[in-house]
Formats: C-alpha cells, structure tokens, sequence
C-alpha cells in the first residue's frame, strides 16, 4: 500500500508538469522562445541542453547538477524536460529532501532506493499484444461501495491498424493507465495482453495536433497487420523494479512475506544480486543500460550524511544523473553551524553544474498559463486569461495555474463553455494562496490555538 501512495505522490509530480515534453532547443542547441512545452527561461534551457550532451556523451560521471533559483521558476519542470530529452523511457524519480527523513527508514536508504529506482534497465521480449490507432474511447464509470464518487471501471475501446479493427473491453488498471497517459482518439497505443501494460507510442501521422504540441508527440505511422500479435517489445525496468521482484521472490521461498510494500528496507545481499543479473544480461547483449534523472527538490535540507552518500553515489558505476534544486542563497548546512552557498557542502558544491533560474516576465506568464490551460483543455476567455496572468504577476505562477481548475469548475456550474474573468475572480475568492493563508492564520491565531 504504502508502495501505492508513493507512486501516486509521483504522478502527481508529473502531472503538474504533463505539457513539458523536453527543453525546446533548437538544432544548434538555442532555446525556442516556446518550445517543448516549455517558455522563455533561455539561458537555464540552453544549459540543460548542453548537460544533456555531456550526459549522453558519458562525460558527466562524478557530477550533478544544481538548479538554483526562487520558486516557481521552472526547476522542476526544466529536471523533467532534461529526462525527456535523454529519451522516452529515462526514468525520472522526484524526491523531496525532507522525504530522507522518514521514521521507517534509514536516510541512505530513501536515498539508495531513489537512486536505483532512477535507473532502468531496457530488456527486448516478445510478448502478446494489442496494437492500434485509438478510434474510439469511452471511460466506464462505477459506483463503489467504499467510496461516494464514482470510480474509474474500466473502458471500451476500439483499436485500428491498416488492416483491421477491433473492439476491446479494458480492465480499470489498464484503464487507470489510459486514463493517466491521457490517451485520446488518433494516438497509436500498445497494451500487453498479460501485463496489461499500457504504452503510448505517439500520435497517428495525420490525425492533428494541439496548438502547443507541434514539436512535441512523436508521429508515427499507423500500424499494419491485425491488432493482436505477438510483437518484440522493449521495456524498461528500474533497478528498484528488479530488487523487490528478487526481494518478492526470496520472501516467498523463506516466507516472509513482510516486504512487498517495498518501503521497508531491501538487503544488500539482494541488491548485489541484481546487480549481478543485469551486468550479465548487458554482457549477454540482452539489456542495456539506461541513466535516468534523480532530481532531489530543496536540497539545502539534506545534511551531511545525505551530502557525502550522493557524492559517492555519483562516482559509483551505477549512476543517475542527480540533479539537485534550491531557493536558498546562503543558508547553514543542516544539522551544522556551518554557512554555504545554497547549504550545500563545498566538496559538493564543486563537483556541481549551476544552472540559476530567474522569475518569468507577465509575457512569459501569460504563454505558460495559455500552455497549461490548453493541457488541460480548459477554454480561456481573453478577459480571464489576462484576469490570470495578473494573479500569476502579483501573487505566483503557480497559484495562477493551480486556479485553473476550479475556475473551469464555476465556470461550467454556470453552464458557460469557456472560463471568464468572473470564474477567476470566485476561484480566487475561495482558494488562498501561501501568502494569504499565512495572512488569515496570522490573523485568526488566537482563534485558531485553542
Ligand atoms: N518556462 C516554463 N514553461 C512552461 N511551464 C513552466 C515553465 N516554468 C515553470 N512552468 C510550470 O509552472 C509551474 C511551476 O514551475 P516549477 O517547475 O514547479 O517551479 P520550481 O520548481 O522552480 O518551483 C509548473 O507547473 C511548471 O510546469
Ligand atoms: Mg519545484
């Protein structure tokens, strides 16, 4: 379960940032002025590019990245674009530095698990599958007796390949999956029959796109043959998956069947183990390798312990790129009376790359907001789109984007097709932001102690 929570605490990550689908750079590696999903931030999307290359050219090992810049500036969402350009199946794990403290768990431990679940192992198999362009998609939706809101039970699809067509009921896991991926008519999907397993491959060449996404999805042609094969697939494995299906398999012949959350600690006899099996399987040219990105947000909480055990990490033959993110300037190393640059130690300071980020012009505002609202599909009207643009000036980029939704909501309470600015203005009027929250409970503190 708790395994589940995590997972879910990633997507959220992620979702946050769905319309970034790399740093949109150009072919001499300048930045787009809106490209990949991403706006302005030139400089700091330049630089990326060039960690990308240095990535991809093996000339990064024993370094990390440091992201430096106030909130909302784009960090996170520059970490993701750098994965997404190391390739589609890069796996990306978010951490947040306080997360190193659990009570369960030792800090090298969260810290150990991040990294392998940051790098994946790619395995060629054959497997049973359907495939086709989406022609058709229709989410069911159940009653649960153990929750009031309908929940996601199951979908119906109807699959095309050049040669054949094909209707499918989908399961909710794979539907849950379909769902999360935002699969939508015109894209070209895989499901595993076994696994159920789902994976978008692209967009059907000549099925249209969005507005913003013109570089973004793939194309890819339409499928020929029928819609169920057998097909050589790859697939991507972290590290971690294989540690916990060992782990899994060990528990199971010494029955101890504790361990399948996955948050309680795995052994290092089990880790060496997979190790093991997958340098044999790369030396058998049966997997390859693939570095993902461990991006740990707020850095400047890790203390000392968490500093030295990353700088090992990065010098070991396994490696993610680490890609660490902070808006402290000078501040002590946690649990010292020591004063660094960003909190970080010096010893790691110079094995690191800064890239700072700076705060967005209202133009620059204006174009995420449009960016995000036409990932979501919500229909802005001139008038709120200027109504958000001024919140995201005044208050924060990221209070502006998080209105959007519930703006959507009033605005569709009142039957209108499109948010206005009166819809703002009301989301506004009951969703704070940090400031004004702080604000309100300052202000009721009496109030609110007893
Ligand atoms: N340059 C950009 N272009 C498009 N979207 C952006 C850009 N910078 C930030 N965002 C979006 O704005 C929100 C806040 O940015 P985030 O990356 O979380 O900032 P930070 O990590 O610096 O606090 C996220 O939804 C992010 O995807
Ligand atoms: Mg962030």
């Amino acid at each position: 379960m708790a395994e589940r929570i995590r997972a879910s605490a990633m997507t959220q990550v992620a979702s946050m940032h769905s319309h970034i689908t790399g740093l949109g750079l150009d072919e001499k590696g300048r930045a787009k002025r809106v490209g990949g999903g991403l706006v302005g931030q030139v400089e700091a999307r330049e630089a990326a590019g060039i960690i990308v290359e240095l990535v991809r050219d093996g000339r990064l090992s024993g370094k990390g990245v440091l992201l430096a810049g106030p909130p909302g500036t784009g960090k996170t969402a520059i970490a993701i674009a750098i994965a997404r350009e190391l390739g589609k199946d890069t796996p990306f794990v978010a951490l947040n530095a306080s997360e190193v403290y659990s009570v369960e768990r030792k800090k090298t431990e969260v810290l150990l698990q991040a990294i392998r679940r940051a790098i994946g192992v790619r395995v060629v198999e054959k497997r049973r599958v359907i495939e086709g362009v989406v022609k058709a998609i229709k989410y069911l939706r159940k009653r649960s007796p153990f929750t009031p809101y309908p929940t996601l039970g199951g979908a119906r699809i109807v699959l095309e390949t050049k040669d054949d067509t094909a209707e499918y009921k989908i399961p909710p896991e794979a539907a849950a999956q379909l769902y999360q991926l935002r699969v939508r008519e015109g894209d070209v999907i895989v499901i595993d029959a076994e696994t159920l397993e789902v994976r978008k491959l692209g967009r059907a060449r000549g099925k249209g796109k969005k507005l913003y996404d013109i570089e973004a999805e793939e194309e890819v042609e339409i499928p020929s043959g029928p819609v169920e094969k057998v097909k050589e697939i790859v697939r991507t494995f972290t590290l971690h998956d294989i540690d916990l299906s060992l782990a899994a398999r060990r528990a199971l012949f010494t029955g101890l069947f504790a361990l399948f959350g996955g948050e309680k600690e795995i052994s290092d006899e089990v880790r060496a183990k997979t190790d093991e099996l997958v340098k044999e399987m790369i030396d058998q040219g049966k997997a390859e390798l693939v570095p993902g990105v461990l991006f740990i947000d707020d850095a400047h909480l890790l203390d000392l312990e968490a500093f030295g055990f990353l700088t090992k990490a990065m010098e070991s033959e396994f490696a993610p790129l680490i890609i660490l993110a902070t808006n402290r300037g000078i501040a002590k190393i946690r649990g010292t009376d020591i004063e660094s640059p960003h909190g970080i130690p010096r010893d790691l300071l110079d094995r690191l790359l800064i890239i700072p980020t700076r705060p967005y012009k209202p133009d620059e505002i204006r174009d995420i907001i449009m960016i995000r609202s036409d990932e979501l599909d919500i229909p802005l009207t001139n008038e709120a789109l200027e109504e958000l643009t001024k919140v995201g000036v005044e208050r924060s980029l990221r209070y502006a984007l998080q209105l959007l939704e519930p703006a959507w909501i009033i605005a569709r309470r009142m039957g209108k097709t499109a948010v206005e600015r009166e819809h703002v203005l009301e989301a506004e009027r009951l969703f704070a932001d940090v400031k004004k929250s702080v604000e309100i409970v300052e202000k009721f503190k009496d109030l609110m102690m007893v």
